[in-house]
């Protein structure tokens, strides 16, 4: 098969009605039949998410890859590193497809793996005792690389507590990346001290901390965030309190510890889709994540009162930029013999990404 990579999509595509689009994307699935598999994350636009064959969060997914062992091609609708982990908990035979390289993550882009190193490097050169490194999956192959050959783990937003936990059986303290609010989270729900939990602020000596603080510290944390998670305010929380009462407010663990503190439940957004799932008719929720998420859980249960918990659009763009045309795209592709928009991790980089993905899978 011929091999492409990301092109501009002609006129057919993106000028074509959307209701056609989805017209040829049935067609095509039905005709590429079992060698293919769609994977759809739960922030997905509905347009392209009606049709993935599998549907989760971040952890799902990666086991649904994993364990796609007949499937071909795997079509993977999320963003860039959910398509790299795929690749690594794949065979070698089997292709994993993003249907717009476009669709990055700006979180794990603010951990440059030179970066990391060198952080690394100058923490483990003064004396701080054993730190253990563990990476949000939201991070790059070559990151889950060097956490993998440092003897640490991946963590999803759905495991953080369970895999610093056994980070800090292995060590005396853990170097978490890039989110620091989903490990600043993740150490108050254990119940660490905040004054052992401290900030690496990349491009300042020792990560502006003191040598002291270092020594104290039982979690280190970049200074990565979610812009989109950085939306939802402590006072936003307290409006809907006094607005509606009786309403539960639910967020995701990438919003600040002022907003989960405050909050009733915190999870993975498979876990949101849980709780309201789970919940009475009647019940009123408040919610914050991406809106496309909170959008698609108000037409499934509209005899629940469900809010964006922000009054702002809160759209991951990157996840938006996986369009049912850039689907279709990469379909036709395939039904024509080519792949187009392979996610290849390098094999040496894949091994020892691997060895970090495969740690988290067993914790
Ligand atoms: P989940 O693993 O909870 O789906 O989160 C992925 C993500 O990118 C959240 O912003
Ligand atoms: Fe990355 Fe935030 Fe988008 Fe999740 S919502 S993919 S963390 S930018």
């Amino acid at each position: 098969m011929t091999v492409l990579q990301q092109v501009e999509l002609g006129s057919e595509y993106l000028q074509e009605k959307e209701e056609i689009i989805c017209q040829r994307i049935a067609a095509r699935k039905k005709e590429l039949g079992g060698n293919l598999l769609i994977l759809g994350h739960h922030y997905q636009q509905e347009a392209t998410f009606q049709f993935a064959d599998l549907t989760g969060d971040s952890l799902k997914l990666a086991r649904n890859a994993a364990a796609a062992k007949d499937r071909k091609y795997i079509v993977f609708c999320g963003v860039h590193f959910m398509a790299e982990s795929a690749d690594i908990l794949t065979s070698a035979d089997q292709v994993v497809i993003l249907p717009d390289l476009r669709a990055g993550c700006p979180m794990a882009d603010m951990a440059d793996s030179d970066e990391v190193a060198s952080a690394w490097q100058e923490l483990t050169g003064v004396d701080t005792g054993r730190v253990i490194p563990v990476t949000y999956v939201n991070s790059s192959a070559r990151i889950k690389a060097f956490v993998g050959t440092r003897g640490g783990s991946v963590c999803t937003s759905s495991n953080a507590e369970r895999v610093l936990t056994w980070a800090l059986s292995q060590g005396d303290k853990v170097f978490f990346f890039p989110d620091e609010h989903l490990g600043r989270n993740s150490a108050s729900a254990l119940g660490i001290p905040e004054d052992e939990v401290v900030l690496w602020q990349r491009g300042m000596p020792l990560g502006g901390n003191t040598l002291e603080a270092l020594r104290k510290a039982k979690v280190i944390l970049w200074n990565g965030y979610c812009t989109v998670h950085m939306e939802f305010t402590a006072a936003l929380l307290d409006q809907w309190r006094e607005r509606v009462p009786g309403i539960r407010i639910i967020v995701h663990p990438e919003c600040r510890n002022e907003v989960m503190s405050r909050a009733d439940q915190y999870g993975s957004t498979e876990a949101i889709i849980k709780a309201v799932a789970d919940s009475s008719p009647g019940s009123k929720w408040a919610i914050g994540t991406e809106v496309n998420l909170v959008n698609r859980l108000k037409s499934q249960y509209p005899d629940r009162e469900i809010h964006l918990l922000a009054p702002s659009p809160c759209l991951c763009e990157t996840m938006y930029r996986i369009r049912p045309a850039s689907l279709l795209w990469v379909l036709d592709n395939l039904a024509q013999g080519r792949i187009v928009n392979q996610i290849t991790v390098p094999l040496d980089v894949a091994a020892d990404a691997k060895l970090a993905l495969d740690r988290m899978l067993r914790i």
